[in-house]
């Protein structure tokens, strides 16, 4: 054989998604495994794809061809291709247009259908194998049969390994190199095996093979290796257990995708099942509610089934009529998964821009969407020698271990056994970006054990005896702008007006309950989600709630208005240049800035983001505080 140039088939997103329907719809009654393939480039990698697909011979020729043609059009390896359309492991990436350098290359046997993934050993290696690696069932790890187990080999297994990825193949390449020396192909597996002992791998399968020459590719025991004793590689492909089968084993879950109501006499809860199988007459549970209720009937569009398993999507109906939403969990009644607001967590972050800890992400898992932040990490895995480092933050391609809190609580397993409900996404609320990928390892039992006390005297009940509705009046701006004087004469006019209120001062919070906090990134974040909660406690107690804090980041201004009700969050950008607010320098502290002696300060050497829609603004330029303040209480008098 030639040498193949696999490349020629590399393909980009929507055409793959068409490609991969009409393909898995021709071979139906197959099983589909999934896999990764792991090497730097001169390992064989495109050799051993090329020869797998050859081999193979039954991809289709019109296929082929088709893919050759397209890739002529749309570039090859490299090509930023959608990930998301293909790949459903960590599903909320679909909507969330994360781009990554994975090619994605199917074909099959008699036995099995399969998809592999190929990721580029460069830079990006880390978003991109455990982007392509979230739904593989199996990892072939290659080695140069001349270079034996290098530090790449131990990153890709490491990496593989965290994802989840149970079938672990390591392929010894190149043997025709070594003139098939059995002695070298046991010393490399020797090496590989107490290296794969210490990341707690359990247990992996070694094959001799070459992929140029085609030893063991499809055949076992090559005439050139007679002291082998195992399978060829396709053998064990078309063996491995696949994860949709162990899938199906496990209790009943299916996440909630949408409410299918029709009309008023049709009601099913749609989605695809995750793990195990329902049968109509089944008690299932709806978490996070708890409500119980019996299965009706399993609907899809070509008609009702007796029973329904892991990786089918399906409407349930109910019995009963119990409350259930996007979002929720179905589950079965006697064996429900967990749930929980505080976890342990592994994450790989994904972002050029490091973690904040203590800012508010999106947190996706399955169709589950909520507030979390991040504390910091507890380590950072050195990915190549697979140390634990300290860390106090995670930048691009960084592995760390670190608590993470929910606003509310999730159903979720851990992620070692359901990647479904313990695998997610974490999306920056400002830039829609995903920034990190993270699986759930357990959750805190503190979170198990503390509950919500509901008590009689409710937040209407306060604000009504105060006769007047609860806002928070978040003055927000430089340094020197007038937030604190405006927000004081603001605070007199309202008393006057019979309100009750109550004004929370930057500087003043900083010498009592913040006095720990300094001017670092981090401490301003966790300043601001102090005086949020403080300012949301105050709100419960009917009061309205004027801060004047520099509040210099757009992520946690929006935090704040997350944590509050509908219009009770009232953004004041006190706009004023900075070159004016320098000039006044009330206390000096920009002269000092200037002269390096005060270090981040705001608007100097620590970033202001201005707010982009704030509900006022006030100019200090062209209003005094008095006629500021005026302005404030026309704005806001119509709101009672
Ligand atoms: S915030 O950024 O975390 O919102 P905050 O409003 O609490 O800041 O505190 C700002 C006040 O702290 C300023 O008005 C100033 O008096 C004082 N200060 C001291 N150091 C700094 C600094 N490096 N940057 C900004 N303000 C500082």
């Amino acid at each position: 054989m030639t040498e193949q140039k696999p490349d020629a088939i590399y393909r980009t997103d929507a055409l793959i998604a068409e490609d991969i329907d009409a393909y898995l719809e021709t071979h139906q009654h197959k099983t589909m495994l999934r896999f990764i393939t792991c090497g730097s480039v001169d390992d064989g990698k495109s050799t051993l794809i090329g020869r797998l697909l050859y081999d193979s011979k039954m991809i289709f020729e019109d296929q082929l061809e088709a893919l050759s043609n397209d890739s002529k059009r749309v570039g090859t390896q490299g090509q930023e291709i959608d990930f998301a359309l293909l790949v459903d492991g960590l599903a909320a990436e679909r909507e969330q247009g994360i781009t990554i350098d994975v090619a994605y290359r199917f074909f099959n046997t008699e036995k099995r259908k399969f998809i592999v993934a190929d990721c580029p050993g460069h830079e990006q290696y880390t978003r991109n194998m455990v982007t392509g690696a979230s739904t593989a069932d199996l990892a072939v790890i290659l080695v140069d049969a001349r270079k034996g187990v290098l530090v790449q080999t131990r990153r890709h297994s490491y990496l593989c390994h965290l994802i989840g990825i149970k079938n672990i193949v390591l392929a010894v390449n190149k043997m025709d190199l070594v003139d098939y020396d059995q002695a070298t192909f046991d010393k490399i597996v020797a090496d590989y095996a107490s290296f794969a002992e210490e990341i707690g791998i359990e247990s992996f399968t070694a094959l001799p093979i070459s992929g140029f020459k085609g030893d063991n590719i499809t055949v076992a025991p090559s005439e050139n290796t007679p002291w082998y004793d195992g399978p060829s590689l396709i053998e064990h492909l078309e063996s491995v257990e696949v994860l949709s089968s162990v899938a199906a084993d496990r209790p009943f879950r299916m996440p909630v995708q949408w409410v299918n109501r029709p009309n008023l006499d049709f009601r099913g809860f749609s989605g695809l099942i995750a793990t195990g199988s329902v049968k109509p007459g089944d008690a299932i549970r709806v978490l996070p509610s708890g409500k119980t209720s019996p299965v009706k009937s399993i609907v899809t569009y070509d008609g009702d089934l007796e029973e329904a398993m892991a990786g089918q999507s399906v409407t349930i109906t109910l019995e009963d009529e119990i409350d259930c939403s996007r979002g929720d969990v179905i589950c079965v009644a006697g064996n429900p998964p967990e749930t929980a607001d505080q976890f342990e967590s592994t994450l790989v972050w994904l972002n050029d821009e490091d973690m904040h800890v203590g800012r508010g992400y999106w947190l996706k898992l399955g169709t589950q969407t909520v507030s979390a932040t991040v504390q910091q990490p507890k380590y950072r895995v050195d990915v190549n020698t697979m140390e634990e480092l300290a860390a106090k933050t995670l930048s691009l391609n960084d592995i760390g271990v670190a608590e993470v809190y929910t606003d509310r609580p999730i159903v979720f397993e851990p992620y070692e056994d359901n990647r479904t409900l313990g695998g997610f996404v974490l999306i920056d609320k400002i830039t829609n970006a995903t920034v990190a990928a993270g699986m759930l390892n357990f959750s805190l039992r503190r979170s198990q054990n503390v509950h919500w006390q509901a008590t009689d005297i409710s937040r209407r009940h306060h604000a009504e005896m105060k006769n007047q509705t609860p806002r928070v009046l978040w003055f927000t701006g430089l340094s020197g702008s007038g937030k604190s004087t405006i927000a004081n004469e603001v605070e007199k006019k309202l008393a006057l007006m019979n309100r009750h209120t109550f004004l929370l001062d930057g500087d003043n919070v900083r010498h009592g309950l913040n006095k720990d906090l300094g001017f670092t990134e981090a401490d301003r974040i966790e300043n601001i989600r102090r005086v949020g909660e403080v300012a949301r406690l105050m709100t419960d107690a009917g009061l309205i709630v004027l801060t004047a804090f520099i509040s210099p980041f757009r992520a946690e201004r929006q935090m704040v208005r997350d944590m509050l009700e509908d219009h009770e969050f009232i953004e004041i950008f006190v706009d004023t240049p900075l070159e004016v607010a320098e000039a006044r320098d009330v206390k000096g502290l920009y002269k000092k800035a200037r002269e390096g002696k005060l270090k981040n300060f705001t608007g100097i050497d620590s970033p202001y983001e201005p707010p982009q829609d704030p509900e006022i603004t006030v100019n200090t330029v062209e209003m005094t505080p008095e006629e500021a303040a005026d302005h404030i209480i026309q704005q806001i008098l119509p709101l009672k």
